[in-house]
């Protein structure tokens, strides 16, 4: 808590917060979990984007999954080697390709037909393609993050994949790849899709596989037991020469916090409003998913007030916690966004012209250090033509 409100009163709020110690921690439960397995461990870049962290991923012997060009160049200023990158994505074009492939990426997960008809054209050299595959399983998590269901845009149904096989019988096909949605905190979804996808992949021969990330962290209650996940689905994956997985919020979520200053406080008869510096533009999943985040007060502690901690942005869903015990606040306070590591600061934005945060990083020695310098009001008009 101190480290925290040090961190804030040497850089100011809005402040993203991550503790290197945590990260490497969670790096290696992932890797525990999958003792005995020919695991190579990907970090999902969408999670946190940070070079400085994907660097200490790297050396805990993490590879990347990465969506576009920018989380490409994330994992390479991070040192990543391109073959310990996996490339996914539902919507990759022609120019994109030529990229990653000079890139030196050769590890792609095919989410289409129509995508593959242009890797054929292409004729890439010395790539492995997993297809993506729809296993029909209801990952039982909000329905914005919720991918394996048939009527959502991602993979192969199972059923067309002999067709796809077929089809592309001359293409290098690895294997198949499956990841249902995210913050799931069921093992049953993950284990029904992860069962579906290991006997098609008999089927076919298939000595590799890719599962996936999507593992649910303790916002508010229930997290993924990874004890129960251990016992039945990595079983399943021990024949495999190799397989991928693809983690990013188990990994970093818990080990990122976000630091707000209390503004203001604005008393209503029926309900309390504490108004911090950063809202939906600095933290977008309260607002997107209703999200729930823990939140706690540097310094202060006990129930002195019910209220609603609110952004100063406009509008009404500009929040960040509705109806929160918390102690009495007042303006210069700092307020603490637990879980924050992960789809923080890679979701954040400039609504109402507001620049982006800046973060900081605790070394294991304690010391703090500035990975990305706040935005400052220029920076949101430098590509304005005029
Ligand atoms: N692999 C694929 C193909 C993915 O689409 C994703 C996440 C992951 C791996 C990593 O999932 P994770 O282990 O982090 O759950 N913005 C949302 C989450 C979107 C997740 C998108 N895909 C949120 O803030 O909850």
């Amino acid at each position: 808590m101190e480290t925290l409100k040090k961190a804030a009163e040497t850089y100011g709020t809005p402040l993203y917060v991550y503790f290197e110690k945590a990260i490497r921690e969670r790096a290696r439960i992932v890797k525990e979990v999958f003792r005995g397995v020919n695991l190579l461990p990907t970090f999902a870049v969408k999670a946190n984007n940070n070079p400085n962290l994907l660097t200490i991923l790297r050396e805990e012997g993490l590879g990347m999954d990465v969506v576009t060009k920018g989380e490409l160049l994330a994992a390479k200023l991070a040192g990543v080697d391109p073959l310990l990158i996996v490339w996914n994505g539902n919507g990759k074009s022609k120019e994109e390709m030529v990229h990653f492939l000079e890139e030196g990426v050769r590890t792609i997960n095919v989410d289409s037909f129509e995508e593959m008809e242009i890797w054929e054209g292409l004729n890439p050299e010395s790539v492995s393609f997993f297809v993506r595959v729809n296993p029909e399983v209801d990952a039982r998590t909000h329905p914005h993050i919720s991918t394996g269901l048939r009527k959502h845009k991602f993979g192969i149904p199972l059923d067309l994949l002999d067709r796809f096989m077929r089809r592309f019988k001359n293409m290098n096909i690895k294997g198949l790849h499956v990841h249902i949605g995210s913050q799931i905190t069921k093992v049953e979804p993950l284990l029904e899709a992860c069962e579906k996808v290991v006997e098609a992949s008999r089927r076919y021969g298939f000595e590799e596989i890719n599962i996936g990330g999507g593992w649910g962290i303790n916002y508010h209650g229930e997290e993924l037991n990874v004890e129960e996940y251990k016992e039945k689905v990595v079983p399943l994956l021990v024949g495999f020469k190799r397989v991928f997985v693809e983690i990013g919020r188990y990994i970093i979520a818990p080990a990122g916090f976000l630091v707000l200053k209390v503004v203001l406080v604005k008393k209503r008869k029926e309900k309390v409003f504490v108004i911090v510096d950063g809202g939906m533009n600095t933290l977008i999943r309260p607002a997107l998913y209703s999200a729930y985040h823990r939140i706690f007060v540097c310094g202060k502690s006990g129930a002195g007030i019910r209220a609603d901690v609110v952004g100063p942005l406009c509008e009404s869903g500009d929040v960040i916690a509705y109806d929160r015990d918390l102690p009495v606040v007042e303006p210069g306070d700092f307020l603490v966004v637990e879980n924050a590591g992960a789809y923080g600061y890679t979701m954040a934005n400039n609504y109402n012209s507001t620049p982006k945060p800046a973060e900081v990083l605790v070394k294991k020695s304690g010391e703090l250090v500035l990975i990305r310098r706040r935005e400052n009001t220029m920076d949101i008009f430098k590509d304005v033509v005029m």
